[in-house]
């Protein structure tokens, strides 16, 4: 195909949604609008992007901002550490680059939480630098229009996606053309029942052509996943101290915190976990009893984690001898200590 890019920004001129970020080429708001819309689709998104942009309008706002505010006006959208990400690096602009948030590709990528699509993002839409972004409307719009049949999500599909992009990217309006295949993907060649014979490409659509749409993007086959069981002890002491450990080892999560953990080859029932090395250690004297709080079922990549969670009744006697892997953490410091979603959510319902 010779303009596809031609094509694609004339279908985005008159189909396009008219979206608050889409005034604007300020690189914070365009920031804000983005890690937003990793997170949700862009009907719920709008309401968290003017209620974000309303509190925190600049740079600034953000980083002065204390961490708990921050999580305040982002709760709801889940996976907490991308606003705190997001106000580490409103403190490193401030800090490293005197409060001018940066608009270059080379820039925006160190700063914490940015990974390759956002750089992208604002780089191009911002910046008017030439890098193609791609993200799952993407991967489906060039896999379907080109026959690309790497697996989605995997390195090769990006990369071949990357350049095939890059070949048409309109060099004087590159953040307008990324938002045009964005879009389209978005509202036209959707995952599910596209309109192919009134779309725009129908007459050279590699999918279309060759029967393919619903086979592409090629999916990642479903690998089985092994199965672990993790009971997890909230133990707080009477200061109002949780102990918490880092994980460590080449395992899941590594260097993540969490509560002190039993694996274990099902999930424990109270007298079992009682009964374990690690009860033993914070519960000495053999005075409290393990209380059931929940269970958590929790899918990655190639896991099933089965977790449960106790409390320890009554007061924790607990000395942490020097050395000790279990660290005491103040019960408000909690939200900043780096954490797995499994122990996000946990936290988010007892305690932030
Ligand atoms: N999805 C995420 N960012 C987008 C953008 N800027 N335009 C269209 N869809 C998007």
């Amino acid at each position: 195909m010779t303009d596809f890019g031609d094509r694609i920004m004339r279908w985005y001129r008159t189909s396009r949604r008219d979206l608050p970020w889409r005034h604007t080429r300020d690189p914070y708001t365009i920031w804000v609008s983005e890690v937003i819309l990793q997170q949700t689709k862009v009907d719920q998104g709008l309401g968290y992007f003017l209620r974000f942009t309303g509190r925190f309008p600049d740079v600034q706002s953000l980083a002065s901002a204390s961490g708990q505010e921050v999580l305040a006006v982002w709760k709801g959208l889940g996976y907490y550490s991308r606003a705190r990400n997001m106000h580490a690096a409103a403190g490193m602009v401030v800090s490293e680059y005197q409060g001018i948030f940066p608009e270059t590709y080379d820039k925006l990528i160190k700063l914490k939480g940015i990974g390759k699509y956002t750089a992208a993002a604002v780089a191009s839409i911002s910046g008017g630098e030439p890098v193609p972004v791609v993200d799952g409307n993407v991967i489906r719009v060039f896999s379907r229009l080109f026959g690309i049949e790497e697996v989605a999500g995997s390195g090769r599909s990006f990369k071949r996606v990357a350049e095939k992009s890059l070949q048409y990217i309109h060099r004087e309006d590159p953040g307008t053309y990324n938002q045009a295949v964005m879009e389209f993907g978005a509202l036209f060649c959707k995952p599910g029942r596209p309109d192919c014979p009134n779309c725009i490409f129908s007459d050279e659509c590699f999918a279309f052509l060759n029967g393919k749409v619903e086979q592409l993007p090629v999916k990642r086959p479903e690998i089985p996943r092994k199965t672990r069981w993790f009971n997890y002890i909230f133990a707080v002491t009477a200061q109002g101290d949780v102990v918490m450990q880092q994980r460590r080892d080449r395992d899941i999560w590594e260097n993540l915190w969490e509560l002190p953990l039993v694996e274990s080859g099902h999930l424990l029932d109270p007298g079992e976990l009682e009964a374990s090395g690690l009860w033993k250690q914070l519960d000495p004297y053999n005075a409290c009893k393990a209380v059931l709080l929940s269970d958590a079922k929790h899918i990655l990549s190639h896991r099933i984690i089965y977790a449960r969670f106790y409390k320890i009744s009554g007061i924790l006697n607990m000395h942490l001898q020097s050395g000790s892997n279990y660290k005491l953490i103040p019960v408000d410091q909690l939200k900043y200590l780096p954490v797995s979603r499994l122990m996000d959510r946990f936290f988010q319902d007892q305690v932030y």
